[in-house]
């Protein structure tokens, strides 16, 4: 990888490095923690090589996921104070220095550096007229100062902030990652990840990382859960039963496939304020007078969730891998996320594929927990960051240029 600049808080050669990955992501279901050796690649213009040595998973208490997703805006507008808001991003430092340190404990694992996502509580990767002026914004929190307090390690945090700033959707993040350690050189690979959002990065065979293409596609867990949490009062649907259950309401997919952003060209990155309680709200209304019971609304959320990835697939990676329509399994699309557990998705979004040569796997197949991926590419981010590495992929955020991501905390 090219050196851009020599000014990182370690300036000098890139090394080895115990770097623990902390990612909560928009499922506000809990923390991930990825302990990862990163070493520098060898040879001229490698990438570096990462190794996910340990991996925990922690839910959040009920009382902090519910904070989280009032701070959100889940329910409604966001409802919380600023004082309110202000506890939350302590008590959240709190709970993610607990699980890296819980994690780096139990496995025995001495770490050198800290990278960590935060909770998103707003992003606006749009601008919008504000006091007179365009704007866009990003808002993770999480006291990192309480990690590397705990921890003793430096921190870094705020991923996102830099490549907004840079003229970037601050989003996604994880196609570095992607680039580094999942490109093949005579295959197309396309990595999926199915959290509460579904992205995807396609990087086609011996791809430079300009040729990365990455996005997000919509909704994914954030929709299902939704829906079982309100229909239910559970928090997702286990293994997909429920789904598996349900009959697809056909129309309904077919309405709200037809919304603009499915649609829209990327660059483009979505959220909760795209579908979470309102879009949520549109669809029940048109499930009205239709006769559908709880495990076909199950059904239907999880086969738009489907429909829009294949979608995505068929209008914008397939032509940008250069895929001629009856070249079978040319391609190999990688799941990750815990939405992979849900064999229900999974099963139809397998044969959805299939008939577009596309072959379906799960990053376990690699050696890496679906649950762990995206936490091991926050940790690849925090590595490069300290060497003064650039980790956003302009192709995939809009950026105007490569930045080197994030805030620093130093113990
Ligand atoms: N066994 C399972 N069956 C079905 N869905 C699952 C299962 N395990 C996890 N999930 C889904 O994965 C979501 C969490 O995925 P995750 O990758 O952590 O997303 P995020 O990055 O948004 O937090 C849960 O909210 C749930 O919807
Ligand atoms: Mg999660």
């Amino acid at each position: 990888m090219k050196r851009l600049t020599n000014f990182g808080p370690v300036p000098g050669t890139p090394r080895a490095m115990n770097v623990a990955g902390v990612m909560s992501g928009t499922s506000a279901d809990g923390v991930d923690v990825a302990v990862c050796r990163i070493r520098p690649g060898r040879g001229a213009g490698a990438t570096p090589v990462v190794k996910v040595l340990e991996h925990r998973g922690f839910r959040y208490p009920k009382k902090l996921r519910e904070a989280v997703l009032a701070a959100a805006g889940a329910q409604q507008a966001n409802s919380s104070s600023v004082p309110e808001l202000a506890r939350l991003g302590w008590r959240l430092g709190s709970f993610y220095a607990e699980c890296v340190e819980k994690t780096a404990t139990d496995a025995g694992l001495k770490l050198d550096l800290v990278s960590m996502h935060g909770q998103t509580i707003y992003h606006q990767a749009m601008a919008e007229k504000y006091l007179g002026e365009p704007v866009r914004c990003t808002w993770q929190i999480g006291e990192p100062s309480l990690v590397a307090e705990r921890l003793r390690v430096p921190v870094v945090s705020d991923l996102r902030p830099a490549d907004m700033a840079a003229g970037g959707q601050g989003a996604p993040l994880v196609p570095m990652f992607d680039y580094c350690v999942l490109r093949h050189a005579t295959r197309n690979r396309v990595l999926l990840n199915l959290g509460g959002i579904a992205n995807l990065t396609a990087v086609p065979a011996g791809a430079s990382l300009a040729k990365v293409l990455a996005f997000d596609t919509g909704p994914a867990s954030m929709l299902i859960d939704q829906f079982m949490q309100s229909l239910y009062g559970k928090p997702y649907d286990r293994n997909g039963a429920a789904a598996a259950r349900g009959q697809v309401l056909g129309e309904v997919v077919d309405q709200l496939a037809a919304k603009a952003y499915f649609a829209a060209a990327p660059p483009k990155s979505c959220g909760r304020e795209e579908f979470g309680a309102a879009f949520t709200q549109e669809m029940i209304a048109l499930f009205k007078d239709k006769g559908a019971g709880p495990d076909d609304i199950i059904a239907t959320a999880t086969a738009l969730t489907v429909r829009t990835i294949v979608d995505a697939y068929a209008r914008y990676c397939w032509p940008h891998l250069g895929q001629m329509a009856p070249l079978a399994k040319a391609t190999e699309l990688i799941v990750a996320g815990g939405g992979s557990r849900n064999r229900t998705l999974m099963k139809w979004l397998t044969s959805q594929l299939d008939t577009l040569g596309v072959s379906v796997r799960t990053i376990d197949e690699f050696g890496i927990a679906s649950e762990a991926k995206e936490a091991a590419a926050f940790a690849l981010l925090g590595w490069l960051s300290w060497h003064g590495l650039p980790g956003n992929v302009p192709a995939a955020t809009g950026a105007g240029r490569s930045v080197i991501l994030g805030r620093l905390t130093l113990c």
